[in-house]
């Protein structure tokens, strides 16, 4: 089985997946952690984001390694270290919508999830997962938020963490990469045609795996039935 879960920063993807997949005992693949580390390293290395050629060479020699582990979702491995922390730091916040909007970066990493994909059942979650890297799947899900509410919930995050950020700022940031991530070239975000949306501002996170599952047992609409891949 393969779940496809899209939408913009701050939707509860990452959280909703990974929930639904152990639910039903599938791997997950945060996609958006790829390019995090992927950011990560170009930083590190002194990389100029907006190079795509330069990208290129930090893509093809990385050793980037992801281990799903039960109840703490995707373990993100550089040369054997653990940066599953450091690739939500705001530095590559900030520049991974530049690195994801490299045509040749993107489609080195698609080939990664691809081959991911093509190892069996997984849920997936990122921004073109229903309509590029598994247009097949069985379902799609599309979740949705406010931007308002996707900052309220960023900026918990970051108290959770003891970080303290200004809230206007957090809106600004997310308005921003909503932007980029829409309007880049290459495969932007975009609702798969036969995706389901679920609008999550009102809901909590227990409210959306219930619908999410609800969809998969059957209980609701199949994505196979709303028409077909765009
Ligand atoms: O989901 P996230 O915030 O960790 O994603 C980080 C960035 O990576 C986001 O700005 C867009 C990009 N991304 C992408 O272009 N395609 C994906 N499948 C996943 C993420």
């Amino acid at each position: 089985m393969k779940i496809a879960v899209d939408g913009p920063a701050g939707a509860g993807k990452s959280t909703i997946a990974r929930l639904v997949a152990e639910k039903l005992g599938l791997r997950y693949l945060d996609t958006g952690a790829m390019y995090r580390a992927l950011t990560l390293e170009a930083l590190r290395r002194g990389t100029d984001t907006s190079d795509e050629d330069a990208i290129m060479r930090v893509a093809t020699s990385i050793d980037l390694n992801i281990v799903f582990q039960a109840g703490k979702g995707n373990v993100i491995f550089l040369g054997g270290e653990d940066v599953t922390g450091l690739i939500r730091q705001p530095d590559v916040t900030a520049q991974v919508s530049v690195v994801a909007s490299h045509k040749k970066v993107r489609e080195f990493i698609v080939a990664l999830q691809d081959q991911i994909g093509k190892q069996g059942s997984v849920v997936m979650d990122g921004r073109d997962i229903g309509t590029v890297v598994m247009p097949d799947a069985d379902w799609k899900i599309f979740l949705q938020a406010s931007v308002e509410e996707r900052a309220r919930r960023r900026q918990a995050e970051f108290e959770r963490r003891g970080v303290e950020v200004d809230f206007d700022e957090l809106q600004e940031q997310i308005r921003m990469r909503d932007h980029l991530d829409s309007t880049r070239d290459n495969s932007p975000l975009r609702k798969a045609q036969d995706a389901v949306e679920i609008d999550t501002t009102s809901l909590t996170i227990a409210e959306v795996v219930d619908e999410v599952l609800g969809l998969i047992r059957g209980e609701g609409e199949h994505v196979q039935d709303s028409g077909g891949n765009p």
